[in-house]
Formats: C-alpha cells, sequence, structure tokens
C-alpha cells in the first residue's frame, strides 16, 4: 500500500464510499418516482458502469427491471478521449418502445454519450435518458444532457468504483485521483 492506506499511485480520495452509497440511494429514488408504473431497461456501457448499475439497480424502488450492456472503445491515448467513437460490443436485446436508461461512469468530453444517444435514439426507444455517476464539466467538449448525475469532480483523473486506469483500480469503493 502507499500513502495511508491508499494503494501505489493513488493520490487523494475525492468522493467516499459512504457518498457515494447516499448518492446512489438518491439517485434510486428519483429515478423510481420518474418511472413508477412503467417497466425500465437498464443499458449499462461495458465496463466502467458496471458497479455503479449494480449499485443503482438495486436501489431503484421498481417491479419491473431489465439489464443489458453494450461496450464502446474510443480510440487514442489511454487517459485522454481521441474523439472517435465506436460500439465494441451491442446490446443483446431490441429497445424499441422500451423506457431505456443509459447507465454511464463519468462523461469527460461528452463525445461516447453523444455517440450513444444518437445510436440507441434511432432504434426507437420509448423514452431515452442518461445516468452518470460522475461528471468533469470543465472537459465538455460537446453539449449533451445528462438526467441524473451523482457528483461533480474537478479535471483530474479518476478512478475506483468502476473506473481503471489501464485496467487497474476498478474494484476500489470509492473514487480518487491518479496521476494520468
Ligand atoms: P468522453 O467520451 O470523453 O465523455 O469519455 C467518457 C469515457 O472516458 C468514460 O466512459 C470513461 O471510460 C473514460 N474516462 C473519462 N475520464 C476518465 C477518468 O477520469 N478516469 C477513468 N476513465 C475516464
Ligand atoms: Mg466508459
Amino acid at each position: 500500500m502507499g500513502r495511508g492506506d491508499l494503494p501505489v499511485g493513488v493520490e487523494e480520495i475525492l468522493v467516499s464510499q459512504e457518498a457515494l452509497a447516499r448518492r446512489v440511494a438518491e439517485l434510486g429514488a428519483q429515478i423510481g418516482r420518474d418511472y413508477a408504473g412503467r417497466s425500465l431497461h437498464l443499458v449499462g456501457v461495458l465496463k466502467g458502469a458496471v458497479t455503479f448499475l449494480a449499485d443503482l439497480a438495486r436501489a431503484l424502488p421498481l417491479e419491473d427491471v431489465t439489464v443489458d450492456y453494450l461496450a464502446i472503445s474510443s480510440y487514442g491515448r489511454s487517459t485522454d478521449t481521441s474523439g472517435v467513437v465506436r460500439l465494441v460490443k451491442d446490446l443483446d436485446e431490441e429497445i424499441a418502445d422500451r423506457h431505456v436508461l443509459i447507465v454511464e461512469d463519468i462523461v469527460d468530453t461528452g463525445l461516447t454519450l453523444v455517440y450513444l444517444r444518437d445510436q440507441l435514439a434511432g432504434r426507437g426507444p420509448a423514452s431515452l435518458a442518461v445516468a452518470a455517476m460522475l461528471d468533469k464539466p470543465q472537459r465538455r467538449r460537446v453539449d449533451v444532457p445528462v438526467e441524473y448525475l451523482g457528483f461533480e469532480i474537478p479535471d483530474r483523473f479518476v478512478v475506483g468504483y468502476g473506473l481503471d486506469r489501464a485496467g487497474h483500480y476498478r474494484h476500489l469503493p470509492y473514487v480518487a485521483a491518479v496521476r494520468p
């Protein structure tokens, strides 16, 4: 372990495990109210959104929830988005006429979400919205609506709660800054 109890390379905790849990519970309640009486189809963006989706799904006071996943890749340096987004794994199920909630780990430049919203909107869902755990508003290059947001964070490279740097640190129960 490195500094204090933090793993080597991890500089500082930005969002604690407790704060994440509280915020996910609030978002779950809010989404539950907004989709009351409807079936909700969660679309998780692999791999980073898995942790958030697992917690959010269990916080939803809804009777009928389904889950599917897709995977995206963006070319370029590992810690900076190149702007070219590609679907590397598509959904297993059709989404036409379903209420779809895209679940994403973090909104950075916004390019991934613009691409995803556009792709999925073209398939004729009954409704389409986004839940993102983290947002780095200073990095935004394109405007994109995010209906449910966990936390705004400063322009630092973060890991944990599903987020990685080169595949590592996804298992950390908090969100922390690392050297990029
Ligand atoms: P965007 O297209 O620039 O909004 O990129 C969003 C994607 O970049 C996220 O889904 C993450 O996979 C990745 N990303 C952006 N910022 C970070 C970060 O600070 N840590 C880890 N991954 C990040
Ligand atoms: Mg991602």
